[in-house]
């Protein structure tokens, strides 16, 4: 009966795992802040895309982490870049698997900030053609979905723009519209080798105070021609995903980002939380919320459960 009036229910089609990739050849090791996470090498990504393709997870989410960086983030939009080359391996082992990867500057830049710096601050506009260029290389190796996570105004309009004169007019863009500065982000930045060196995001990522804003930012997202926005992270700001629901029309992707991840992984381990129903519970309210689209480490695990019949 439970069943049968259930309001919300989960399910796999909406899930979207994120992977890590790092130049080279024949590498898969675990990532020492995330539980379960690895970085791979392109060539090493055949068993995991088949695993993902098998509980049903058909989205993947990819991430650069790697040494090569340099003050103006050349490496970002290398045709031959780790993550360019990803691209083409997941195409080619299941060429039915969306591909989806993040286009920020911080695992490519000396000082790990989202843009460059010009006289020691963030310098927006300069960003821009950059982060646009780095889009680009994404769509020219097949990506079917650009998502620029670095919080520079105008990102998206650039994007957009040189994509369209690229001829890459049907790779979509998701924009990562209300990502907050945000503690949550902790085991990434491990991950990703993408810590600022000095400073913090605070001048570019939103402050947790801020609810309107949020909204303003999704507007100003859709009108430079975004085709699905992001809150980042989730669990904490599931009342921006309730709003931004009630507002907008276009799907609504929420990240549950690494810190929210470890923090249910670690209350596991402390014997304190039942992982998996932490983990359902918390899927649930942010799907609750109103998101349509859930990037989740979870994914995988989540998806096995569902598959099960159960939760
Ligand atoms: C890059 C980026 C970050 C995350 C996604 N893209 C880190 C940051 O902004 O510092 C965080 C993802 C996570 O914590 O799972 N800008």
């Amino acid at each position: 009966m439970r069943r049968l009036v259930s309001e919300t229910s989960l399910s796999v089609e909406s899930f979207v795992y994120p992977l890590f990739i790092c130049p080279g050849t024949g590498i898969k090791t675990p990532i020492a802040s995330m539980e379960g996470c690895f970085h791979y090498s392109p060539d090493m990504l055949g068993a995991e895309i088949d695993q993902l393709a098998e509980v049903g997870v058909n989205s993947v989410l990819l991430f650069g982490a790697v040494d090569k960086k340099d003050d103006t983030a050349s490496y970002a939009y290398d045709p031959k870049g780790a993550v360019q080359q990803a691209i083409g391996q997941i195409k080619k082992i299941n060429n039915s698997m969306l591909v989806i990867t993040d286009v920020c500057l911080c695992a490519y830049t000396s000082h790990g900030h989202c843009g460059l710096l010009k006289d020691g601050r963030v310098d927006n506009d300069s960003s821009l053609p950059v982060i646009a260029k780095a889009a680009v290389s994404y769509a020219a190796a097949g990506a079917d979905i650009v998502a620029p996570s670095d919080m520079m105004d105008g990102r998206v309009g650039a994007i957009r723009s040189m994509l369209d004169e690229n001829a890459f007019q049907d790779t979509a863009i998701m924009a990562y519209s209300a990502k907050y500065a945000s503690a949550f982000y902790g085991p990434f930045r491990g991950a990703a080798n993408s810590a600022p060196a000095a400073g913090d995001r605070k001048s570019y990522q939103m402050d947790p105070s801020a609810a309107r804003q949020a909204m303003c930012e999704i507007r100003l997202d859709i009108a430079e021609g975004a085709d699905m926005v992001m809150i980042k992270p989730a669990m904490a700001y599931l009342d921006i995903i309730a709003a931004a629901r009630g507002q907008f029309e276009i799907p609504i992707a929420a990240y549950n980002v690494s810190g929210e991840y470890m923090m249910i992984h670690a209350g596991a381990k402390a014997g304190v939380l039942d992982l998996n129903c932490a983990m359902m519970e918390s899927l649930m309210a942010i799907r609750r919320a109103g998101a349509d689209i859930i990037i989740t480490y979870f994914a995988k695990t989540a998806a096995k459960l569902l598959k099960g019949g159960r939760h």
